[in-house]
């Protein structure tokens, strides 16, 4: 057999669909594991959606290729949703792109612009495929420190006095997974303001900026004065309408950044499927604030029943303002994140996020999803309880 390109060594397999082989493997044994690991969103998303996807798939019509710009009418529903949700105007001809979830645009962004000798700067604790997406195009990564007392926003300050050679790319994430932290207008412009002084690409990924929590509204980066230049903004209908296993995102960008963005993925993909795009136009239109702002109540009611049990079990947590995570420092020194996790996993049948997934500022960290019941959640918290309390 031959051997893997090089390329393979260069990375990990992605590291929650390691954790996943293992639950399952436990799940095998017939052990009852709890999952708080992933953020998929374990309720549905409205019946209008769904109808729409059965109703365009019994069509004829709508099952060839849906081309690799994905339907003009999803791109027209992008720009109605920045225009009405930001008061953004962007065209839908050039700049907009529809993903297969924003999972692939981050990854395929990193083909688009970076090359060997090229860095990513990327928060030292966050979403892993900022980093896995740079290594996979042979580029390398500068790790910005970001931490809790600055709310884990990065310091440009301290940044700009430091900037490897070779800096291309900044990525940027509020509400932010894992930490749950948020970002003000204010921020944004500074971001903005900072990538064009340096000439970087600002990619914001915002899937959660309509999960948010106490009354937040999470705004995007393109309101910025000077956005669209040089920002990319990666929207995702995973977590805004709990459709993550839909794969549905876009982008939105200057037409040249869509325009290289395009070139890589139109070698990777061929468009989604039309029934998709049509049910993604619906929850776009028809999907209503006040069914977000409840959905967001359920997720506020599991954060603060995590927030008040997590410091019984040895977890100092952060408050999240918005994303599907509690964030949360393990006291015990002796323990680090992922040791707690897998002792959680073995003795509690809770299955947890070592923060080290997340950079490696978040070695002393677990993350842990606010997508289970809450019924399912507070047998969670019992569990771990009573692991914690036996074990000291
Ligand atoms: C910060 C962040 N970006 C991107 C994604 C990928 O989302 P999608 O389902 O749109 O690919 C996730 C998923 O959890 C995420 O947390």
């Amino acid at each position: 057999m031959p051997q893997p390109a090089n390329r393979l060594f260069s990375f990990p397999d992605y590291p929650l669909a390691t954790l996943g082989r293992r639950v399952e493997e436990l799940r095998a044994q017939g052990i009852d594991i709890i999952n708080l690991d992933v953020g998929s969103p374990d309720m549905p998303p409205p019946d209008v959606v769904i109808d729409t996807l059965c109703e365009t798939a019994n069509k004829s019509n709508t099952h060839g290729y849906s081309g690799y710009r994905g339907l003009k009418a999803f791109r027209e529903a992008v720009a109605r949703y920045y225009a009405r949700r930001f008061g953004v105007e962007i065209d839908p001809e050039t700049q907009v792109l529809p993903l297969v979830g924003s999972k692939e645009g981050i990854v395929n962004l990193c083909l688009a612009y970076l090359d060997h000798g090229d860095v990513a700067l990327v928060p030292d604790i966050g979403y892993p495929s900022y980093s896995l997406g740079a290594y996979l195009a042979g580029a390398s990564v500068h790790w910005i420190p970001v931490s809790e007392e600055a709310g884990y926003l990065p310091d440009f300050e301290a940044l700009s006095q430091n900037l490897p050679a070779g800096a291309k790319l900044l990525w940027l994430n509020y509400p932010n997974n894992p930490t749950g932290a948020v970002a003000s207008p204010d921020f944004y412009q500074r971001a903005v303001n900072f990538c064009r002084k340096h000439d970087l690409l600002l990619a914001s990924d915002n899937p959660y900026v309509d999960v948010t929590y106490d009354g937040f509204h999470a705004s995007s980066v393109l309101q910025a004065a000077g956005a669209l230049e040089n920002t990319i903004e990666f929207i995702s209908f995973s977590k805004t309408y709990n459709m993550a296993g839909w794969r549905l995102g876009a982008a939105v960008s200057s037409q040249t950044t869509i325009k290289n963005l395009l070139q890589v993925k139109s070698n990777f993909d061929s468009g989604h499927f039309i029934p998709i795009y049509e049910s993604g136009i619906t929850a776009i239109d028809e999907i209503s604030q006040s069914w977000i702002h409840d959905r967001n109540m359920v997720y506020q009611r599991r954060r603060d029943i995590m927030l008040e049990v997590l410091p019984q079990v040895g977890l100092a947590p952060f408050h999240p303002g918005g994303a599907l995570y509690v964030w949360a420092k393990v006291t015990d020194p002796s323990l680090n994140g992922a040791s707690y996790a897998e002792q959680a996993l073995i003795n509690a049948h809770v299955s947890m996020a070592p923060g080290i997934i997340y950079g490696p500022g978040g070695t002393q960290y677990v993350r842990l999803s606010m997508c289970t019941t809450d019924d399912r959640l507070r047998q969670a918290l019992e569990r771990l309880k009573h692991w914690y309390q036996e074990r000291s």
